[in-house]
């Protein structure tokens, strides 16, 4: 079991550690030598039907649902097209808007979620066109889609996913600049930018492995509570939902997400003496503002841990009690690493509280009943 798991003491750990891989793989072939354009053979869409589509509807479960709260980011910025996200279980249910110019994008890791497939038949019947985003070749979500891009993330065995995820954020990157090419909604410089520094994300990703022992204590620390915030705002947002999924499902320690602006109408309230917060601030357009908001949760006694680029981390640490920097890159990027270290909390919270991480209770890694 152990050389299964190549030298690591839980499939979880490993798994992260294969993302620089999954990145790699997931980018090979899909971008052209000169590094100028991104090339999706598998998306049999002529131009044409790519200009035609109208809006965008992302559905999916859990995990690849936050992936997709990603993908909604990347899409509408580089390829201007409208874009709704909805967990798989609600979208059928709410009677959307579908038309023979929307695309329906679906996300699922193991490609057999019940609720996600339904929901992908659903819209075929409506007369949607479907692109499957999917890491099994050959799944019941791949076999239904019209188009499917491959995350080449290989076998994910944790029931918490971590490659599984960020893989699909690499194939939001490849898809968005794919479509916004197509649309000429893009420049050729700027895909260009964006490609060479995707290139860049798997040693980034690297980089942050080699101190994830420096998670251990921040997560032994937080293990000794009961409820903790993640806080951010756009892109960290969605990163700070998945973080605050990825914790609650391996340590069982009760957390919510908040865009870092809401929490004064409400939340805030929650925040007393020692809770702790983990507050994402990589997105520079928004640095005062989610600064401004730790020093709210700061004034109510929060304990907060800072998740900032490499360059900020002095000023930031004005405001934390704590701060760990990721490598910079372009802020449509950041969550490809941000995410990183809120895996390796939950990893470490899960351990200290001494819970079985690769098989959580009450948790299947697909779910296939509705
Ligand atoms: C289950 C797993 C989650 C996963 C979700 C969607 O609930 O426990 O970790 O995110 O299914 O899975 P999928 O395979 O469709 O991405």
């Amino acid at each position: 079991v152990t050389a299964e798991k190549a030298g690591f003491d839980h499939f979880m750990l490993k798994e992260i550690h294969e993302q620089p891989k999954a990145y790699r793989d997931t980018m090979l072939g899909r971008i052209s030598d000169d590094g100028k354009s991104v090339e999706l053979k598998e998306i049999g869409m002529t131009t044409e039907q790519i200009r035609g589509i109208s809006r965008i509807h992302i559905v999916a479960c859990g995990t690849a649902f936050h992936a997709g709260l990603v993908g909604k980011t990347v899409i509408e910025s580089l390829a201007r097209i409208p874009v709704e996200t909805d967990v798989a279980s609600e979208y059928r249910y709410r009677s959307p808007i579908i038309t023979p110019d929307t695309l329906v994008i679906v996300v699922s890791q193991s490609g057999e979620t019940a609720d996600t497939l339904a929901a992908l038949r659903e819209a075929k019947r409506n007369g949607a066109r479907v692109l499957a985003i999917t890491n099994v070749v050959g799944s019941s979500v791949a076999r239904d889609a019209d188009d499917v891009i491959t995350t080449w993330a290989g076998p994910e065995i944790a029931v918490a996913s971590t490659k599984g995820y960020s893989s699909q954020l690499i194939a939001f990157y490849l898809l968005g600049l794919y479509l916004a090419q197509e649309r000429g909604t893009v420049e050729e410089a700027k895909v260009a930018e964006i490609v060479a520094a995707m290139n860049k994300l798997p040693d980034q990703v690297e980089s942050i492995l080699e101190q994830a022992n420096v998670f251990k204590g921040v997560a032994e620390s937080m293990s000794k509570h009961d409820n903790l915030f993640f806080i951010g705002r756009g892109l960290d947002f969605a990163v700070a939902q998945e973080g605050s999924l990825k914790l609650k499902e391996i340590s069982y320690i009760h957390s919510e997400a908040y865009a870092a602006g809401e929490l004064k109408h409400g939340t805030l309230a929650l925040i007393e003496d020692g809770v702790p917060v983990i507050a994402l601030v990589t997105q520079e357009d928004l640095y005062e503002k989610t600064l401004s908001n730790i020093k709210e949760v700061k004034a109510r006694g929060a304990h907060v841990l800072g998740v900032a680029n490499a360059g900020y981390e002095g000023e930031v640490m004005k405001s934390v009690d704590e701060v760990f920097s990721i490598p910079r890159t372009l802020p449509l990027l950041t969550p490809a690493l941000s995410v990183v270290p809120l895996q390796l909390l939950s990893y470490y919270a899960s351990l200290a509280r001494g819970n079985d991480v690769d098989k959580p209770r009450n948790l299947a890694k697909s779910v296939t009943v509705e």
